[in-house]
C-alpha cells in the first residue's frame, strides 16, 4: 500500500483555511484520491476534549507553557489515532492547522521559542511534518473582517487576543515559510475562494503528479 500524502493548511484567523480544506478534499475525491479532512486542535475525541479546555477555559486561562503542552498532547493523540493510520491505509490527510500553528502562536507570538515547541512535537508526535504546508496569508483588514463576520464578539480565547499578538503570528508564519521553502507554499488568501483554490491545486501539482 502506497502511503498517502499529508497536507496541512496554515495561517491566521479568517484566512479561509477550512473552506480551502473542503474544496481540496472535493477536488481530490474527483480525481479518485481517498482523503480524510481533519482539524487541530481536535480530530479525535480526546483531542476535541482538549480543544474545549484550550479555547473555552474561563478565568485567566493557561500559562503559555501549559498551553503549548496541551496543544502537543492533542496533536499526539490525533497523529497516533487518526493521521498515521489514514496515511498508512493510503489515504491523503488534509489537516486544518498542524504543528506550524504551535510554532507561530505559542513559539513565536507567545514567546516560548521554536526549539521548545519542536521538542514537545518530537516527544508527542515523533516530529511528524506534512508533505506540503499551504500557508494562506491575508491582509490584517481581510482577517479582521472575516473573523468578525464569523465570530462576532464570540471569538475564542486565542482568536480574541489583541492585534499585536496576531501580527506576531503572521510574522512567525512568514519566517517559518521562508526557512522551509520546499515544504511550504505561500498563497494569498485575499482573492475569492475559487481563485485561492486554483492556486492551491497549482501548489499541489508536484504531489498529484506523483500520486
Ligand atoms: P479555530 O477556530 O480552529 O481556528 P481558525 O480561527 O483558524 O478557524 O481555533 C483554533 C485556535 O487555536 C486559533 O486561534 C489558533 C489556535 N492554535 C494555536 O494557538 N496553536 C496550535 O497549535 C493550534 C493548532 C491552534
Amino acid at each position: 500500500m502506497k502511503r498517502g500524502k499529508f497536507i496541512a493548511f496554515e495561517g491566521g484567523e479568517g484566512a479561509g483555511k477550512s473552506t480551502q480544506a473542503r474544496l481540496l478534499a472535493d477536488a481530490l475525491a474527483a480525481r479518485g484520491i481517498a482523503c480524510v479532512v481533519t482539524r487541530e486542535p481536535g480530530g479525535t475525541p480526546g483531542a476535541e476534549a482538549i480543544r474545549t479546555l484550550l479555547l473555552r477555559t474561563a478565568g485567566e486561562g493557561w500559562h503559555p507553557r501549559a498551553e503549548a503542552l496541551l496543544f502537543a498532547a492533542a496533536r499526539s493523540d490525533h497523529v497516533e489515532r487518526l493521521i498515521l493510520p489514514a496515511l498508512e491505509a493510503g489515504k491523503w490527510v488534509i489537516c486544518d492547522r498542524f504543528v506550524d500553528s504551535s510554532r507561530a502562536y505559542q513559539g513565536g507570538a507567545g514567546g516560548l521559542g521554536d526549539a521548545e515547541v519542536m521538542a514537545l512535537h518530537r516527544a508527542g508526535s515523533a516530529g511528524l511534518l506534512p508533505d506540503l504546508t499551504l500557508l494562506i496569508e491575508v491582509s490584517p483588514e481581510t482577517a479582521t473582517a472575516r473573523a468578525a463576520a464569523r465570530d462576532g464578539d464570540m471569538a475564542d480565547r486565542i482568536g480574541g487576543r489583541n492585534a499585536a499578538y496576531h501580527a506576531r503570528v503572521a510574522g512567525a508564519f512568514a519566517d517559518l515559510a521562508a526557512a522551509e521553502p520546499v515544504r511550504f507554499a505561500r498563497i494569498s488568501g485575499d482573492e475569492t475562494a475559487d481563485v485561492v483554490h486554483r492556486h492551491v491545486l497549482a501548489a499541489l501539482a508536484p504531489l498529484l503528479g506523483a500520486a
